[in-house]
């Protein structure tokens, strides 16, 4: 489908329907005058085919306690196969309410309260709260960064472990904010550390769906079977396909040992994860939403070019991360604003609502990140908005 088209039978005006996204900016930023363009969900309803499976499921109106059937499996079994070639086993699957909560059980599981967890920063800013709320140690290792290219610092992140005993990596793959697609050889290096010390990993590969076409995502799972023992990976079909609110994810253990010690302390946290709506819509997204994904990728593709043309047609101090991955743009602003002229700038003057880069990292308050999962039409107007509001300061 043309671009055009799929904007035009996709995009939906939904202010006004308890939105976090677009009726919650006055509670977040104190404004509802603002573009939103900030919380990682779509302007885009989820695809037919999974709108009409979810209407059969309401027109039956039975809506008690469910389980997923056997071609709940099958159909999460070979998307992660075509897609992705990951190989996945009925039995090493686990279903959440969500991929945050899934991160905040495992590290309940695999870790003690002032052991440490260390990840990789920036990163989306849940990581450094489920560290700290579960009273463990947060370890950072910072990415570094070169002309919007972001690489390990594998050094740094082996004496991180070493010193701080480290028993948990927390790691975002492909990483949000900063768009990459972590390489094999960069997850090898990085499990030979963790296994050097034995430092289970937990590996949230959300945004695995959004890949750049022609770019290659290597999940955890797919490294090596020597670290399958120690990992787990969490997945959803909340991003792919815009269905956040139907809180359903998956958590994917290889290793029985873990999968024991998860499953043992997950009975104490959370009661009946199986959400009925999540895994009809998860089942007929897997089917029959690969095309409408394609499509979606298109459309994130060109937003990023035009948002990247524009802005550095106009500011070119400012610099673009490498976006391989991911419906999000990260956003240099460091060279045109100081830190505390940021809200003024991007609030008051360009009506803007995205993510601050502080939230990712203390190290990048002149960062922004921008949603791109919309009609095109809004990312040229923030852009303009932004370029104007730079311009006059
Ligand atoms: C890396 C990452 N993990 C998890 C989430 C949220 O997952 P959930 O809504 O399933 O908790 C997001 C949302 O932006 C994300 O970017």
């Amino acid at each position: 489908m043309s671009i055009e088209n799929f904007i035009r039978e996709n995009y939906v005006d939904f202010k006004r329907t308890d939105s976090v996204k677009w009726d919650g900016l006055k509670d977040k930023f104190g404004h509802e005058d603002l573009l939103p363009l900030w919380v990682a969900d779509m302007d885009f309803k989820a695809p037919k085919e999974v709108q009409e499976a979810l209407m059969k499921r309401i027109e039956h109106g039975v809506f008690g306690y469910s389980f997923a059937g056997e071609s709940y499996y099958e159909a999460f079994i070979n998307w992660q196969k075509k897609r992705h070639g990951i190989h996945v086993e009925k039995e090493w699957l686990r279903f959440t309410t969500g991929v945050v909560n899934s991160f905040n059980f495992l590290i309940q599981a695999l870790s003690q309260e002032e052991e440490s967890v260390i990840i990789l920063a920036p990163v989306y800013y849940p990581f450094f709260d489920a560290v700290k709320n579960n009273r463990r140690r947060l370890v950072v290792s910072n990415l570094v960064e070169s002309k919007g290219h972001y690489t390990i610092d594998f050094e740094d992140f082996e004496e991180k472990i070493r010193q701080n005993k480290v028993k948990v990596f927390l790691h975002c793959s492909p990483q949000n904010p900063v768009g990459r697609i972590w390489k094999k050889e960069e997850l090898e290096k990085l499990f030979n550390i963790c296994q050097k010390y034995q430092v289970k990993i937990i590996s949230d590969e959300i945004h695995q769906d959004f890949i750049q076409p022609g770019k290659e995502f290597v999940s955890a799972l797919s490294v090596g079977n020597e670290y399958l023992e120690d990992i787990a990976v969490l997945t959803s079909s909340s991003k792919s396909f815009n269905l956040a609110s139907l809180l359903h994810s998956h958590v994917i253990i290889p290793s029985e040992a873990v999968r024991i010690i998860y499953d043992k302390h997950v009975q104490t946290v959370i009661n009946n994860p199986d959400s009925l709506m999540g895994m009809i819509a998860t089942e007929a997204a897997y089917t029959s939403g690969e095309q409408w994904l394609d499509d979606l990728i298109d459309v994130i593709e060109l937003n990023f070019k035009v948002m990247k043309e524009k802005i550095t047609e106009e500011l070119p101090h400012v610099v673009i991360a490498e976006k391989e991955a991911t419906y999000l743009a990260w956003v240099d602003l460091s060279y045109y604003i100081e830190k505390s002229e940021m809200v003024s700038v991007i609030q008051d003057k360009a009506k803007l609502a995205i993510d601050y880069g502080e939230w990712f990292d203390e190290n990048s308050s002149g960062f922004i990140r921008i949603n791109l999962a919309t009609k095109t039409e809004n990312i040229e107007k923030a852009v303009d908005q932004l370029v104007a509001s730079i311009k006059l300061k």
